[in-house]
């Protein structure tokens, strides 16, 4: 474990023979990087979230398949593809709804088939290729969503969908990044409870990049469209299914159903590998639910005996509540009319 003084907003870092992991649960109190060296190590760090995000959770991922391959293949082991399939399959274990997870796995398994001599070093290219190629991707849809919300006065969003959750830059806030960029624009970001992802990452990295962002509570959204402070809300996605409705941090659709009564848009900007061609609508995804501690501990409630509680982590927001679904490789506006079917064969 290392413990770093300077505030650098980045989740993972390849060292060369390990994966450091930015342990999410302590920020912002707290800037701790946790070392991994196998596959099993990284799976447990995603499933307690000390890495969280879809696409942050893909990359961690494919490294964990690089440290396995090292592992067992480096090592001489005569059973090596066995075992590094049976890490592939303790990370895809690690967290259901996120399809980056198993996008990414799917990557290096090919990647791992095609090798020839060398599988360390193709298991190495694919997982630095999927990192690197986030990290544009963010980039780009940064751009493109920008165009989108010229003029905007101000943009909520819900999660945290930035540099954490992501190679670098974000989705959601890769999109906020390059607005602010262009123009004065005014950020709030919903606390999300009960993980609190807004309260405690994002308006954290968003000061880290000197860009103001005013925190509201959960409950305080509708008030807020009420007020006309906002135009747009612009999310990030876990899961996107074929006619373009859209998994996402918990408390997304009701902000969707919100954003309809008010007048205000809703964008979700994800790239490609959050798609899940195999799906035709989201009544198909996965929705995780975590222990319910997660929502009873904050209240000081010790007897879970007396006091139950549901924690389903993602909700589904239909395509209709949707205005533009931003990816790397365009934008669907109106997704509900068409899905994103067109996004199958776009060139970047
Ligand atoms: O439970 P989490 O924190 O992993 O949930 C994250 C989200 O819901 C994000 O909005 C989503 O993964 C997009 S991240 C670019």
């Amino acid at each position: 474990m290392t413990r770093q003084s300077k505030l650098a907003v980045q989740a993972l870092q390849w060292t060369g023979d390990a994966l450091k992991v930015l342990d999410q649960r302590q920020l912002p109190e707290t800037i701790v990087y946790d070392e991994y060296s196998d596959a099993a190590g990284v799976a447990e760090a995603i499933a307690s979230m000390r890495v969280r995000g879809a696409p942050a959770i893909g990359i961690a991922a494919a490294y964990g398949v690089v440290l396995s391959v090292m592992r067992h293949y480096s090592a001489g082991s005569d059973q090596w593809r066995q075992q590094v399939a049976a890490d592939i399959d303790r990370l895809a274990h690690s967290r259901p709804t996120a399809v980056n997870l198993f996008w990414a796995l799917d990557q290096m398994k090919a990647a791992l088939i095609q090798a020839q001599s060398d599988p360390l070093a193709a298991a190495l290219a694919c997982a630095e290729k999927i990192h690197a190629d986030d990290i544009a991707a963010n980039h780009a849809m940064g751009e493109l969503g920008a165009d989108i919300l010229a003029g905007a006065k101000g943009i909520m969003t819900h999660c945290n969908a930035g540099a954490l959750a992501t190679g670098g830059y974000g989705t959601a806030l890769g999109v906020i990044r390059s607005v602010y960029r262009r123009q004065p624009v005014n950020v709030y970001a919903g606390e999300t409870r009960p993980w609190l992802q807004g309260a405690r990452l994002t308006v954290w990295e968003l000061a880290q990049d000197g860009i103001p962002a005013t925190l509201i509570a959960d409950s305080a959204a509708a008030w807020l469209m009420k007020s006309g402070a906002i135009d747009w809300i612009v999310v990030g996605a876990d899961r996107i299914a074929a006619n373009g409705d859209a998994a996402n941090k918990i408390g997304t659709y009701s902000l969707a159903v919100l954003a309809k009564q008010h007048g205000v848009k809703l964008m979700v900007a994800a790239p490609t590998s959050t798609i899940d061609w195999s799906i035709k609508d989201g009544s198909s995804i996965e929705i995780e639910q975590r222990n319910p501690n997660e929502l009873l501990a904050p209240c000081y409630i010790k007897e879970a005996s007396l006091v139950s509680a549901w924690n389903p982590v993602f909700d589904v927001t239909p395509a209709e509540l949707i205005s533009a679904i931003v990816t790397e490789k365009g934008v669907v506006l109106n997704p509900s009319e068409h899905g994103v079917g067109s996004l199958k064969h776009a060139d970047q």
